[in-house]
């Protein structure tokens, strides 16, 4: 660990605990121009991982329905081109302060016995704020709109977790002052919320169009599979019968089939590359992990990832944000220009299934292999990850008596520091720099446990088979403590896969979350499979 810090201060200045002796070693690196930088580096480690996976998450339905409650703020576009639509049960054209739905399959939801869809299309690129997390959902209690009330209102106002109509008036009149056209959200899939329908954006299309059949409003029965105890369901409330055009045979869309469209028209948006339609500013990605915002930090402390809210933010970091958010959206210019997102999902894509694969070579179920043979494949795949850092000046020296086991160093330096090397601090922008140390933290981290991996299988070929027997262990931990650290999306999912009828479902609002809920419940977010044909028999109607 000692060994791992000083590499963190030389070669990646990123550390979590810089030991004080450390500190001028590091003072040189951090840049000197930046307090941002020196604070955040300071402690940066602690929530590289944290901000890593938010950036890699960004706009992704999977990550954010697993962590419902977000932490980031980001300038986002919707460029010229895109369509968006608003589905409503009269014709009631709006005009302002409304919502519009990325797929039609989320607006034809707020149809009722008739259904008028609204298509509209961008005429130039929508200035957005993005918030992250299941934003959208009405949860109470929950986290998942405190970025969204402490950017209106400095604090967290559990008042208002419902009151929809408040809440978008409050954020354009926030957002007049920056031109912000409206706000990105996501709940069962992603929606924007626009301030003005005459700006940036002009009607295709106006029509009335054929409405579902509407059912009896239950609570969601999927409730059962969540909760202990579940309540009893409300009383059903009559429906007005859908208006079926004069001719129309044969039985209409159920509600149900229009509820679980909209979930399934979520799930196209699970995995990178996400919501494409909506564009992020990774020069400007505001971030609720940074690790200056101390009264955060504090509130984390003992829990868990899904626990974390923002409702005790101290005054100072609640302005510390707020600074941010009017830098972030007043001054000109595009940072660095590097595209922060495609280097989390490249390393992403290097690493993730590889440490899934070596964890299931150390955990050797149905012992396929011996201890000899488990070794000889955990040092392959080693290897096979650091390929391209292996320098043919990485290798130990002769080893008669004691080893200095820094040999391993220049491998795991270039390892952990090709993708952010170049980046150049001059041109970062502050929430670029966090990233930067977020991304350097990660791969550190990563290269470090294989580095370490790497320096003991090395010549394991000569060694006895009880100390083969120890380091096996030793690896097994080294990989579960990364791959808890890390915590990517991608390890969660739906074992064995789904068949072809079936989706891979984890509870998204409102199925699975109750709309009100006791202070600490806990959702079961283990994945499963659930029908994604008739009857649905996981899901029951949901009335908006
Ligand atoms: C492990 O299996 C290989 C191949 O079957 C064999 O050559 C080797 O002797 C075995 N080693 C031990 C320790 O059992």
């Amino acid at each position: 660990m000692r060994r791992l810090t000083n590499l963190l201060v030389v070669f990646v200045a990123a550390a979590a605990r810089v030991a004080a002796n450390d500190q001028q070693v590091f003072r040189q690196h951090a840049t000197p121009d930046s307090k941002l930088a020196q604070r955040t580096y300071d402690q940066a480690s602690s929530t590289g991982n944290l901000i890593f996976w938010s950036v890699n998450s960004l706009l992704q339905q999977w990550p954010n329905t697993r962590y419902i409650n977000g932490h980031t703020i980001t300038a986002a576009a919707v460029l010229p081109g895109t369509i968006l639509y608003h589905g409503r049960g009269n014709d009631d054209r709006p005009v302002a302060l409304d919502w519009l739905a990325t797929d039609p399959e989320h607006s034809v939801v707020f149809c009722r016995s008739k259904c008028y869809l609204y298509t509209y299309v961008t005429t130039r690129a929508l200035r957005l704020a993005y918030f992250d997390g299941s934003s959208a959902a009405k949860i109470r209690p929950s986290g998942v709109m405190d970025t969204q009330d402490i950017l209106i209102w400095g604090k967290v106002r559990p008042d208002m977790t419902r009151n929809e109509a408040g809440r978008i008036r409050e954020l354009c009149k926030w957002g007049e002052q920056f031109e912000l056209d409206g706000f990105v959200r996501m709940e069962m899939d992603f929606e924007v919320m626009i301030c003005d329908f005459g700006a940036g954006m002009e009607l295709v299309s106006e029509s009335q169009i054929v409405p579902h059949a509407s059912e009896e409003r239950h609570r969601p029965d999927s409730m059962d599979l969540f909760y202990p105890s579940p309540p009893p369901p409300p009383p059903p409330r009559p429906q007005p019968l859908p208006e079926l055009p004069p001719g129309w045979r044969g039985s209409a869309r159920s509600r149900i089939s229009i509820s679980f469209e909209v979930l399934n028209s979520g799930t196209w948006h699970n995995r990178s590359p996400g919501e494409k339609r909506v564009k992020i500013d990774y020069s400007r990605v505001v971030s609720f992990f940074d690790p200056a915002l101390s009264s955060l930090a504090k509130a984390r402390t003992g829990k868990s990832r899904e626990e974390f809210r923002l409702d005790e933010i101290s005054e100072t970091d609640s302005k510390y944000i707020r600074e941010q958010l009017h830098d972030i959206f007043t001054r000109t210019g595009q940072g660095s220009g590097i595209d922060w997102g495609s280097i989390t999902q490249v390393i992403v894509d290097r690493y993730g299934k590889r440490l899934e694969l070596l964890q299931h070579i150390l955990q050797n179920p149905g012992s396929k292999r011996n201890i000899t043979e488990q070794v000889a494949e955990v040092r392959s795949q080693a290897l096979i990850m650091l390929t391209p850092y292996m320098l043919v000046s990485a290798i130990p020296p002769n080893p008669t008596g004691p080893v200095d086991p820094s040999w391993i160093d220049p491998v795991v330096k270039h390892c952990a520091s090709t993708h952010t090397a170049w980046a150049p601090s001059t041109l970062l922008t502050p929430q670029e720099k966090l990233i930067k140390v977020a991304v350097e933290a990660v791969l550190f981290r990563i290269c470090g446990v294989l580095g370490d991996i790497w320096k003991d299988a090395f010549d394991s070929g000569e060694t006895g088979l009880n100390a083969l027997q120890r380091l096996l262990g030793k690896w097994q931990s080294d990989i579960e403590q990364l791959m808890d650290w890390l915590d990517w999306s991608m390890w969660l999912k739906c074992e064995p896969i789904c068949g072809p009828e079936e989706i891979c479902y984890i509870p998204t609002w409102p199925w699975g979350y109750r709309f009100d809920r006791n202070e600490g419940e806990k959702v079961d977010m283990t994945p499963r499979c659930i029908e994604a044909v008739a009857p649905y028999s996981f899901l029951q109607p949901f009335e908006p």
